[in-house]
């Protein structure tokens, strides 16, 4: 089965072509460039972008992979959350392409797509996972734990209750006058700093749930930024970055696998934009092996936005769908009907 992908949602433009579960082709157009300068997505500029960039994306993958459009059985487009007008551009050029070549289209979610990301993993070192597993989803937008019981079976553990993880490591380093996304610059100057001497909280952590909050840490970060005066640079800002970064992810190792035991997984995967972190993947593998846990993440282009991931799930189900009538609805000739969630809840 040849299944064409679509996402963006964001800020990332991408299409990928998924033969029976190897990837054919994967193209990315980053609009970091874009947005750098306002320290954040601007909405407005990246539909913009996707307008510009999604044909040349679509030719791309098309090319590298080697095949016609006639040869494509199916596509699948990432139908929420996320930004209207991101989601609109990949959504229109779906439909445009599976009508004009009368293929069957399904709408997936974005997140969904992550925590199954690293199914489609080759790596070694983080081999794909077991079901069921604890899946922890940390991006820019979301920070969700998840126990994925099956394909399409999800059961919520917990959730943050304000910022995301990475959105919060956004506006720290923002503040700090660091480059866009501040979770990526924070991540490169945090090595080799200090991760011990600010003292920033850890709200939740002791909660007996399994939810998240980042807002308190991120107020707390730019209160002690305020008490030092002016930005700090060098070894300060490497300690600050260490001592930030350790905050976050002491929150999101500890519910993580606590969780993952609570719930009976023996299996733990780390996935979205924030898992490409070092720290984060340094702390989950020592707090894996201590708990015997299996840890899955998937490679680092799988972890940010990619069109990929929603190939994958749009395969898995087209397949679902021939076993199950009751599977999410599949549009043939009736693709106009497809409509951006922006909005949608995976559980
Ligand atoms: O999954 P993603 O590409 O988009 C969303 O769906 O949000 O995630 C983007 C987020 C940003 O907040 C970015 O700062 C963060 O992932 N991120 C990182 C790293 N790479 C991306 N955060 C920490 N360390 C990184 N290496
Ligand atoms: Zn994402």
């Amino acid at each position: 089965m040849m299944t064409l992908g679509i996402e963006s949602s964001c800020d990332e433009c991408s299409a990928a072509i998924l033969h029976d579960g190897e990837l054919l082709s994967h193209e990315i157009a980053s609009q970091i460039p874009i947005h750098q300068k306002y320290g954040g997505v601007v909405p407005e500029l990246a539909s913009r972008a996707h307008i510009l960039d999604i044909i040349e994306v679509l030719d791309l993958a098309f090319e590298n992979a080697g095949i016609s459009h006639r040869d494509i059985d199916n596509v699948a487009v990432t139908q929420g959350p996320g930004l209207i007008g991101s989601l609109l551009v990949g959504i229109e050029a779906a439909k445009a392409f599976a009508y004009a070549n009368d293929k069957p289209l399904i709408g997936v979610h974005h997140t969904e797509g992550h925590l199954l990301a690293p199914l489609l993993s080759t790596d070694e070192r983080y081999p794909a996972p077991q079901l069921p597993f604890m899946g922890l989803v940390v991006s820019g937008g979301h920070t969700n734990l998840i126990r994925v019981n099956g394909i399409g079976d999800y059961t919520h553990v917990g959730e943050t209750l304000d910022d995301a993880a990475g959105e919060a490591l956004d506006k720290i380093g923002k503040a700090l006058g660091l480059s866009y996304p501040g979770g990526v610059a924070i991540d490169k100057i945090s090595v080799g700093g200090n991760a011990t001497a600010f003292d920033l909280p850890r709200p939740l952590k002791n909660r007996n749930n399994f939810d998240f909050s980042f807002s308190g840490l991120k107020t707390a970060a730019l209160t002690q930024l305020r008490k030092i005066g002016e930005l700090p640079t060098g070894e300060l800002l490497a300690d600050f970055c260490a001592s930030t970064l350790e905050a976050v992810v002491d929150s999101l190792v500890s519910k993580t696998i606590r969780a993952a035991i609570a719930y009976q997984t023996p299996s733990v995967v780390v996935t979205g934009g924030v898992s490409a972190n070092r720290r984060l993947r340094e702390r989950f593998e020592l707090a894996c092996r201590e708990a015997d846990l299996m840890l899955s993440i998937p490679p680092l282009q799988l972890c940010t936005d990619n069109a990929a991931m929603i190939a994958q799930l749009g395969a898995l189900k087209f397949l679902q769908r021939k076993r199950n009538e009751n599977a999410d609805k599949i549009y043939g000739f009736d693709a106009f009907d497809l409509a951006p969630h922006p909005s949608w809840r995976i559980v």
